[in-house]
């Protein structure tokens, strides 16, 4: 069987991306290796039809064996979209329906790519790590409400999910890559201040470090996790945390190794009982849309998570150093979104 390959392009670059990463698949793997299928959805489907993603259409995807997905959303001035609709009704949506319970971001700086860290940070050894971010709990699952709205006495609670199930299956994720790394997890909470959340996500990583016993451990709260990102990346290798320390954190990750372009990230059900989802980490970019002047790095990069998670680890391998090659070789000359596209998958010929 052909395994089917859903494409949510999206809007502004995100179908311009998305269509260099689908190149880059057909070069590594042929053309009649997937099954591809485009699916129209974000924020201009909204505006033509007044749908987000309905029913039929995310049971369609469910069928599928991985999802790519560009980016969605209006330009930010674009008041005729209300806001966090695409968030809430298409990216979570989603998320939650799949199960998506690992965020994948990882984050290495490439020679050459200029980045904030100053020399003597870099000159430490290799920024090489990835964020396993919890995906379905914390913060962002909804779970909260309003008291008397719109008066001097309102209440707004957002309570933060945690569950002994939720937790140690993420964790357990980690201790899993950190044995195909470099053997180290990093668990990233605040478990001073958040002594409940923070206690259950302690414990649980105690447990589950004991069945690794060829892995190390490190705990950070968050707000020093910040400064050793900026000040020694180098020390970390798989970093687990929840879902608003893995948001934040990633963003500064992103930050640190040159930025936006080229971070990748997975939402991934490891069990495989749902397809994962895989695409940059920027948005639509309305401000470069239409110009082919998006880097598409960073979905292709996405695209070679995928392979990884279909289990195709030499053809996933191939693209990360075909884009590495890519990245490396850079001059400073101009090249338009196909052209990258079409070096990258040139080296993979
Ligand atoms: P953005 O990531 O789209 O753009 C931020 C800046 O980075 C812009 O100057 C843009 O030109 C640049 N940029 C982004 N990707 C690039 C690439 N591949 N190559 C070169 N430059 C790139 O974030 P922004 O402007 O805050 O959001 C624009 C829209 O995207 C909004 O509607 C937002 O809601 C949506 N968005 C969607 C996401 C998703 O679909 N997962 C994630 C983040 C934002
Ligand atoms: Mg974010």
């Amino acid at each position: 069987r052909t395994p089917t390959l859903a494409v949510i392009g999206g809007d502004g670059i995100g179908p311009e991306v998305t269509a260099e990463a689908v190149k880059v698949l057909q070069a590594v793997c042929g053309e009649q290796a997937f099954s591809f299928v485009d699916y129209d959805l974000g924020a201009e489907r909204w505006k033509r039809t007044g749908e987000v993603l309905p029913d039929s259409v995310l049971a369609e995807l469910d069928g599928c064996d991985a999802i790519l997905f560009g980016a969605v959303g209006a330009a930010p001035g674009d008041k005729s979209m209300p806001s966090g609709i695409l968030e809430r009704g298409l990216i979570l949506k989603i998320r939650f329906a799949f199960d998506h319970y690992v965020n994948l971001r990882p984050s290495r700086l490439y020679q050459g790519v200029p980045t904030p860290l100053a020399s003597s940070v870099t000159d430490r050894g290799p920024v090489d790590f990835v964020v396993v971010r919890e995906g379905t709990e914390g913060l962002y699952c909804g779970n909260g409400g309003v008291v008397r709205p719109g008066t001097p006495h309102e209440i707004a609670t957002e309570v933060s999910v945690n569950t002994a199930h939720g937790v140690e299956r993420v964790v357990r994720d980690a201790f899993e890559r950190a044995t195909r790394r470099r053997g180290k997890v990093t668990l990233v909470h605040k478990h001073n201040v958040l002594v409940h959340a923070g206690g259950l996500w302690n414990r649980v990583f105690e447990q589950v470090a004991a069945d690794y016993p060829g892995v190390q451990t490190d705990y950070l709260h968050v707000d020093a996790a910040t400064i050793f990102l900026a000040t020694d990346p180098a020390r970390f290798d798989v970093v687990v945390t929840d879902n608003l320390f893995g948001d934040i954190l990633t963003d500064l990750a992103a930050a640190v190794t040159g930025g936006i372009g080229l971070a990748a990230s997975g939402n991934v059900n490891p069990s495989g009982e749902h397809p994962s989802m895989f695409e940059p980490v920027h948005g639509s970019a309305p401000d470069i849309a239409g110009q082919q002047k998006a880097d598409p790095s960073a979905a292709i990069l996405s695209a070679g998570l995928l392979l990884e998670h279909l289990g195709r680890t030499e053809q996933a391998a191939a693209v990360a150093a075909a884009v590495t090659a890519d990245i490396e070789s850079r001059d400073g000359t101009p090249r338009t979104t196909p052209e990258i596209g079409d070096a990258i998958a040139a080296r993979l010929g």
